[in-house]
């Protein structure tokens, strides 16, 4: 028995010194014919059972030395083959031009309101900003609005503070239109008409872009936050023909030379005459469609000459000053660039949708 374990032994030791294995699957396939536990080494161990106290003592140290042989040589090609992966690997042509990162798109939204400034800021207008969470005297009171105006309900406006049944100047809200800037600016420019007129600008002309908030249902056709740019000019004799040519060169730059205008009489509390501007719908030319339900216009902003209680609220005099205004949403303007039916799309960040717009 002992001759036997001893030629075992001896057999598998000059095995040990010899392997070979090209790949991690043969140095796996290696491991388990002498490592697993029905491995030629483990094997060795039901031999050892079976001998005496003396013959366990002669061999045993001989068994455990082959068994730590086996496992130091396994591991030594394991790392081996680990490293020869990462070499290959490295081997690769590293002078190539790396794939390139793809580029991202601007948002629709973006450009079109980059597009809007850019036009205005032709004919002089400047950007002014103002916050989305705002008072009520901002957004409704110092623009007109009458106390019971459906507007402040809470069905339309997302009130922060607000008591039950009062109404108060100083309940806070998320602006529901971008014409709460209008207020901000007329209110500094009074100032500083007042503090110091020699200095002050005499004008204003401002474009108010922004998100504002309405307490809508979300669907395609809605959605209870959207963007405007809100136009503001203020100046001693300001007319309505100002407005319109300001706006009919606005629509030309805007969706090309060919297209015209028309004013339809509206009503907005803060300006007076209010009118609302279509557009000659581009898809038929004017002839009439389903996009423009057969009236060859579209409809894209909202416009007025800025009501004289509005120049006074804000400290200007209304004898002296006359102004006109308009807000238009961003969304109506990139949905007839781009006409994109569904304006969920907008706020969900799809790439599949982003990436179809112009790339940065
Ligand atoms: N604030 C109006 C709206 O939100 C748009 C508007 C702005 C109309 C300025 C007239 C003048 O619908």
């Amino acid at each position: 028995m002992s001759e036997l374990l001893k030629d075992k032994i001896e057999r598998l030791r000059v095995e040990a010194q010899n392997l070979h294995a090209n790949t991690a699957e043969e140095v796996e396939a290696l491991r388990q014919k002498y490592l697993s536990k029905k491995g030629d080494v483990s094997l060795l161990f039901d031999d050892f059972k079976a001998l005496t106290k003396e013959q366990k003592a002669q061999w045993g140290a001989s068994v455990n030395q082959l068994k730590q042989q086996f496992e130091s040589q396994i591991k030594q090609m394991r790392e081996q083959m680990e490293s020869k992966v990462q070499t290959v690997a490295y081997k690769e042509d590293l002078t190539r031009t790396p794939d390139s990162i793809g580029l991202g798109a601007r948002h629709p939204l973006s450009l079109v309101r980059e597009q809007i400034i850019t036009i205005f800021s032709r004919i002089g207008f400047t950007v002014a900003d103002g916050p989305e969470v705002e008072d009520d005297k901002h957004v409704f009171g110092m623009l007109n609005f009458a106390p019971e105006h459906p507007a402040r309900d809470m069905q339309d406006t997302f009130f922060v503070e607000k008591q039950e049944g009062v109404q108060k100047p100083t309940d806070i809200l998320l602006r529901t239109h971008t014409s709460s800037v209008q207020t901000r600016a007329l209110t500094d420019w009074a100032k500083a008409l007042n503090n110091d007129p020699a200095n002050a600008p005499q004008s204003l002309r401002i474009l108010c872009p922004g998100r504002v908030f309405r307490n809508e249902a979300i669907s395609a056709r809605a959605h209870c936050f959207f963007h405007q740019v809100e136009g503001l000019y203020v100046d001693k004799n300001v007319s309505f023909a100002d407005l319109r040519q300001a706006l009919l060169y606005f629509a030309k730059e805007m969706f090309g030379p060919d297209t015209q205008i028309r004013l339809r009489p509206s009503y907005f509390p803060f300006t007076e005459p209010s009118a609302e501007m279509d557009i000659s719908c581009d898809l038929c030319g004017g002839k009439g469609c389903a996009f423009c339900k057969g009236t060859g216009w579209v409809e894209i902003l909202g416009c007025g000459m800025v009501d004289p209680n509005v120049l006074e609220s804000c400290g200007i005099d209304s004898k002296v000053y006359s102004g006109y205004a308009f807000g238009m949403g961003v969304e109506r303007i990139a949905n007839l660039k781009y006409r994109v039916k569904d304006l969920r799309l907008f706020s969900e960040n799809d790439v599949r949708f982003l990436e179809q717009f112009e790339s940065c």
